[in-house]
């Protein structure tokens, strides 16, 4: 691994936050260390500095600048994480819907298993209660590596191994020979969901009007002034009283009085 000083940090850091606004704060020096290391051995550099003079001079189509984005967001995420979410989508927010057509927006979407759970949710929901209730799913985010990922729908075996067994054989597909550890999600599904590239500190978003939005696990890495833009910005591309979904960790104490809160970091839009 190479040694990371503090004017490269500095360099990095701030390009990072002027384009993602991911907060790199110095406690996250070592996972620049060791997810950046990989890109200048990639690239046969010898250390940060000369990194640096490459994204300055190297990189016009700023191929390298994503790349290094991808490498340093956290993509980390799991099917149905936070149960209570899709409980509360069944038990609550579907049913008022009738048989209207609902909107919904995975924006930081990772890999893809959280649009995919979504998913999943609303055809065990139809299934089970006969709902005419019709859907459009949008997954974005701002790593191409994860959107990638989550448009190819295949999953390591040890990553569904907590989905019930009904549900896996319904909607999965299980690999062979070389590919046995793998899994993929049904290709009629993997069709179902709309997925782009959305950097949610751009100042627009060339989306329609959502009902809910699941922004789960990402304004973490925003620092205060961020969430509060961002959380006023997505109550316009909200529907009137639409919902919005925050991570465990997450709330808009403090950030936001344009939502009330209805339920475990479960909000909904005031009107
Ligand atoms: C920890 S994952 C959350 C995944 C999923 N929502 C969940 O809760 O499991 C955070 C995601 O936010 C994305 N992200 C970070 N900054 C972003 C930005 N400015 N615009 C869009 N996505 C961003 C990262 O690329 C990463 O995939």
């Amino acid at each position: 691994m190479f040694t990371l000083e503090e004017r490269e940090f500095k360099y990095i850091s701030n390009e990072v936050y002027q384009f993602a606004r991911i907060n790199l704060t110095q406690k996250k020096k070592f996972l620049i260390v060791s997810r950046l290391s990989k890109r200048i051995r990639a690239l046969k550099l010898n250390g940060f500095p000369q990194y640096v003079e490459f994204l300055k001079n190297n990189d016009p189509e700023r191929t390298e600048f994503q790349r290094m984005v991808d490498a340093l967001s956290t993509n980390y995420s799991l099917f149905f994480r936070e149960e209570h979410h899709f409980e509360y989508l069944v038990e609550s927010i579907l049913p008022q819907y009738g048989s209207d057509r609902l909107n919904i927006w995975s924006a930081a979407a990772s890999n893809g298993q959280e649009i995919y759970s979504i998913l999943i949710t609303l055809l065990e929901y139809k299934k089970q209660s006969g709902s005419m209730l019709s859907y459009k799913l949008f997954a974005s985010d701002i790593s191409s590596d994860a959107l990638r990922y989550a448009a190819s729908g295949i999953y390591p075996q040890r990553d569904i191994e907590k989905i019930p067994h009904a549900l896996l054989s319904t909607y999965f597909l299980k690999g062979r020979d070389s590919s046995k550890d793998m899994v993929k999600i049904r290709n009629d599904l993997i069709r179902q969901v709309r997925f782009f590239r959305l950097n949610l500190s751009d100042e627009k978003y060339r989306i329609p009007i959502m009902d809910i939005i699941f922004l789960r696990n990402v304004i973490i890495y925003f620092d205060k002034s961020t969430k509060i833009e961002l959380i006023s910005r997505l109550y316009d591309y909200l529907t009137p009283e639409g919902y919005l979904f925050l991570g465990h960790s997450e709330s808009l104490s403090g950030i936001s009085d344009q939502f009330i809160q209805v339920g475990r970091t479960i909000y909904r839009r005031r009107d």
